[in-house]
């Protein structure tokens, strides 16, 4: 049988990228291989996401594109997964006729089974089950790293038991579950032995790993075992809680040589009121405590962190404390969203929302406090010495070579190109406002 044609379509944060590879791999025993263009597949997968208003509008837009492009190929078969499947369920097969399939996220490893009942019966297929505490990876063939990569993602847990009240996330991906510390281990090690030389591992709230499992591995003693893999040079994680960023994990930044200086740490506001109303659980105070022991532990660690501006009942004061604590913290990057109401959260019960003027506008200053303070630190770097693990050639200069720091910059430099994976040492000459420049020491 001639291969099929896949394409799939990633929406939303890294832990979808992770999911796209492992369905890749899944759809790989069923002949399926990789291809670029929508309109050369046989079979379309959106991978969702509906964190907010704006990625969920990305998917019904990409739903419209398909629906023109299967009236020319009424043969290609569409299926979508990902939050947005998750949320939406029968509801995506009402509403748009041309989907074939949804899927949610623990329920990945029946895509083979979904296909085959529409390949055999015409039958469209749903499978949306979200219960209990199921490892939704168990069932699932390990992730290949795609073609060159030198970095990968590995899920360490799925879901979030965190209910902040803006976030649909514990909805979509159920309640927070870990994997079992020797199958992550397993992949990990697989991963090395094909090349891949930088591992960063994934959970909506990594520091509760292991929590519900007993006898397994905290998320220190994993960071741990990891470090022992031999071919892995670099470790990163994300997401942490800040509540949950315990005094160990703190350590371990100034202790295991593996593990990069950067740590990604949402703080959402910076006024206390809200971080209550958004069921946070830690003050402003309390934060910055965490930043001055990470910094205590390991001097030079960059910070970067996710902030929502227009949050039900923000007030300018409010607005002005997490414009503030982002003067205070010196943060290296932010992310920065405008609050949209997700179905379902507590938030969309509040009263008081922001008019989207008012919250279009803070974003705008926010944005603009922090391009001036990470242009503040970008400069910094000039004339410092870094370690850069090479991925690639650069995307705006084909001439130069990209690589990253371990405290997650970006660096393009010049020279004949070198292999990815490769470690080089380079000497940084300019900073600009998302990168950095630099030059090989010889
Ligand atoms: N698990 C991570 C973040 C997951 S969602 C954490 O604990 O922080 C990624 C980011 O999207 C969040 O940090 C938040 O800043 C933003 N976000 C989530 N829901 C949102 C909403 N309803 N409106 C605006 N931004 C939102
Ligand atoms: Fe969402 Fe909060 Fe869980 Fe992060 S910790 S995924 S923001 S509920
Ligand atoms: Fe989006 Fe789901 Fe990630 S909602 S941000 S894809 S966990």
């Amino acid at each position: 049988m001639p291969p099929k044609k896949l394409y799939i379509k990633t929406f939303g944060c890294q832990m979808n990228v992770y999911d796209s590879e492992r369905i890749a791999h899944l759809l790989a025993a069923k002949n399926y291989h990789l291809v670029e263009n929508p309109s050369e597949a046989d079979l379309v997968f959106l991978n969702t996401c509906s964190v907010r208003e704006k990625p969920e509008q990305k998917v019904y837009s990409a739903l419209g594109r398909l629906r023109v492009l299967k009236k020319k190929k009424s043969k290609m078969i569409i299926g979508i997964g990902g939050c947005l499947a998750q949320q939406e369920g029968e509801a995506l097969l009402q509403r748009f006729p041309h989907v074939d399939f949804v899927v949610g996220t623990k329920e990945i490893s029946r895509i083979a089974e979904l296909l085959n009942d529409l390949e055999a019966f015409g039958k469209r297929g749903l499978a949306v089950n979200l219960n209990g505490r199921l490892d939704p990876y168990a069932t699932l063939p390990f992730s290949l790293p795609s073609s060159s990569t030198v970095v990968a993602f590995v899920s360490i847990m799925q879901g979030c038991d965190n209910f902040c009240s803006f976030c649909i996330v514990p909805y979509v991906r159920g309640r927070e579950v870990s994997r079992a510390s020797q199958e992550i281990l397993k992949e990990i090690q697989s991963l090395a032995s094909q090349g891949v030389k930088e591992v960063t591992l994934l959970g909506q709230n990594v520091n509760s790993y292991g929590q519900t499992s007993p006898g397994d591995l905290d998320f220190v003693e994993l960071l741990k075992a990891v470090q022992e893999i031999a071919g892995i040079e670099r470790i990163r994680f994300t997401t942490s809680h800040p509540q949950d960023l315990s005094t160990p994990l703190i350590k371990a930044f100034g202790k295991f040589p593996k593990l990069c200086e950067h740590i990604h740490l949402p703080l959402q506001s910076g006024s206390a009121r809200i971080l209550q109303r958004m069921n946070r659980s830690y003050s402003p105070g309390f934060y910055l405590e965490k930043i001055r022991d990470l910094r205590q532990s390991c001097p030079g660690i960059s910070v970067t962190t996710d902030m929502i501006v227009g949050f039900p009942g923000e007030e300018e004061e409010d607005f002005h404390a997490s414009m503030e604590m982002i003067e205070k913290v010196q943060f290296d990057d932010l992310f920065s969203f405008k609050y949209s109401d997700r179905p379902g959260t507590r938030a969309t019960l509040f009263n008081e929302k922001v008019p989207e003027g008012i919250a279009q506008r803070r974003l705008v200053e926010l944005q603009a406090l922090q391009r001036k303070i990470t242009w503040k630190r970008n400069k910094a770097w000039e004339g410092k010495d870094v370690e850069v693990l090479v991925e690639g050639r650069s995307k705006a200069n084909p001439e130069e070579n990209m690589g990253r720091t371990r405290t997650n910059h970006i660096v393009n430099f010049p020279g004949k190109t070198l292999a990815s994976g490769s470690i080089v040492q380079l000497r940084i000459q300019k900073a600009y406002a998302h990168s950095l420049r630099g030059e090989e020491i010889l």
